[in-house]
């Protein structure tokens, strides 16, 4: 389970063209500082993958290489043009516009957008808030909903762009577990519905193994990959579900076994609070 198999390294998934393919990729910040380390790693066309990994091992890092909002300092990364939307673990809306404005404008600066009446972004704004169910609060401004909220409204700014892929760091990482759950439900919907192709970053291990067709875990500093969990439950799952705890117990134990290799390997990094940064039991971060 630990190499890459020959299919992975070929980019191709269970046969299916991938959508996004990491080959080699390293990233150096500065002069030295060793983020990634020759990741190879590949998304199938509507597969949903997350990634788990220490805290400071490189997932942000690899996220926004793929995003196009970095540059690997070596290997290749080949999205084959695909759309590509990032959502992060804060919703970034803009406080003065209302939730409808705030997905017109992600409309109006996509390329898909592009030509369109404001009649008809305000239309689609519509509909994208209806899959998100916040139909009723296109009006509303941030403030006035609540983090959960916050964050659909961030998920259909992103499917605004009318993505192929979908980029999440850590998206639910501020949320109670319930209103997780529930984005959970949602997002999972909107991924079979629209085939997204999706790199999910999280350090909910449980989440991961709730959401994901494959968990890859990368190495602690510099981040490689180092297992590659296909995750075969019947879907819907349910994070507290048995099959669910269960297979996140593995994961979790090796990802301890990282955290105390690379412990053992530099002391100064060992600290409580360099442990992992992840929750191992699914509980909050
Ligand atoms: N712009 C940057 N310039 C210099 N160093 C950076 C930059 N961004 C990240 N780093 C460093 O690269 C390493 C990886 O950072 P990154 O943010 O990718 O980690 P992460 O896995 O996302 O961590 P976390 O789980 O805490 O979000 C860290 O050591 C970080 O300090
Ligand atoms: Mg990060």
């Amino acid at each position: 389970m630990t190499a890459p198999t020959k299919e992975l390294r070929s980019g191709r998934i269970d046969g299916r063209e991938p959508a996004v393919r990491l080959d080699a990729v390293s990233k150096v910040y500065g002069r030295e500082l060793l983020a990634l380390d020759r990741v190879t790693l590949s998304v199938a066309r509507g597969e949903f993958v997350c990634l788990l990994g220490a805290s400071g091992c490189g997932k942000s890092t690899l996220l926004n290489l793929v995003a196009g909002l970095d540059r690997a300092t070596a290997g290749t990364i080949d999205t084959g043009g695909a759309r590509i939307a990032m959502m992060f673990q804060e919703p970034a809306l803009f406080p003065w516009l209302t939730v409808s404005a705030n997905i017109e404008l992600a409309l109006r600066v996509t390329s898909t957008g592009a030509g369109t009446t404001r009649k008809q972004r305000r239309a689609r704004a519509a509909e994208l808030l209806e899959t998100v169910h916040l139909g009723d609060f296109g009006g509303k401004r941030p403030h006035e909903l609540s983090g959960g909220m916050r964050q659909r409204v961030a998920l259909a700014r992103a499917l605004a762009q009318d993505a192929d892929v979908l980029l999440m760091d850590e998206p639910f990482g501020a949320l109670d577990a319930m209103t997780r759950d529930l984005l959970h439900d949602e997002l999972e919907r909107i991924w079979r519905e629209r085939g997204l192709s999706v790199l999910f970053v999280t350090h909910n291990v449980r989440e991961a193994v709730r959401l994901g067709d494959r968990v890859v875990l990368l190495s602690s500093r510099p981040g490689t990959v180092i297992e590659d969990y296909k995750i075969t439950l019947d879907r819907p799952r349910r994070t507290d579900s048995g099959e669910v705890t269960g297979q996140a117990a593995t994961i979790t134990d090796r990802l301890k076994q990282e955290v105390l290799r690379h412990a053992r390997r530099a002391p100064a990094a060992s600290g409580p609070d360099a442990a992992t940064g992840t929750t191992p039991s699914g509980g909050e971060r």
